[in-house]
């Protein structure tokens, strides 16, 4: 197999339990607000309406079922040529609550430099749950080098297009 294709297929394969933990909120997205509408001392949000308890819950439950499902086709099939990073629960987890928390943390600076909830603030709106899924993951495994670059490339253009897809859709309000 052609090397590129199975580098991506390796970066692919180690995020997808933060592929799938990102835009889940947005479907099961609730109502209480983390931040209880509370404002910080600015006076502004100190994250927005946008971050949920509920979101926050089952973003982490379903990117971890994904790391479950992937548990599952190791177990079932030799993978073994493809060289995959060992799924396990706690590093599907790691990457479920990293790429939720970074998605959190990034709200929280948005708000601080007057970005209003749903209003885009390019790149890190794209890169900020693939950063703290790499943050997160970097506990418990190395991450290869190149399936850092791979996602750092591919990310903003997987993101684009779902949120597009997710536009048109009618589950989000806006295409970003
Ligand atoms: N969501 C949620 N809980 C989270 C993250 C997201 O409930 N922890 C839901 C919200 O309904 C949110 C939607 O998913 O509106 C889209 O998420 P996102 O684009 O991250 O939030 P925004 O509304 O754009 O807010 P922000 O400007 O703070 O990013
Ligand atoms: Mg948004």
């Amino acid at each position: 197999m052609n090397e590129i294709i199975l580098a991506i297929i390796q970066a692919l394969w180690f995020i997808f339990p933060a592929y799938i933990a990102n835009p889940a909120p947005v479907i099961i997205g609730g109502k209480t607000p983390i931040d209880f509408n509370k404002k910080f001392r600015d006076k502004k949000p100190i994250l927005g309406k946008g971050k949920t308890w509920r979101g926050t819950f089952f973003g982490i439950l379903v990117g971890t079922a994904a790391a479950y499902l992937q548990i599952i086709i190791q177990t079932s099939y030799d993978l073994s040529a493809l060289n995959l990073t060992e799924m396990t629960l706690t590093l599907g987890f790691l990457l479920a609550s990293g790429a939720i928390i970074g998605d959190i943390v990034k709200s929280f600076f948005k708000r601080r430099i007057n970005i209003k909830r749903g209003n885009e603030l390019p790149f890190l709106d794209q890169l900020d749950f693939l950063i703290g899924a790499f943050i997160f993951a970097s506990f418990v495994t190395k991450i290869p080098l190149e399936t850092i670059i791979i996602l750092l490339i591919l990310t903003p253009v997987v993101h684009r297009l779902a949120n597009i897809l997710a536009f048109k859709l009618k589950l989000k309000k806006v295409p970003w």
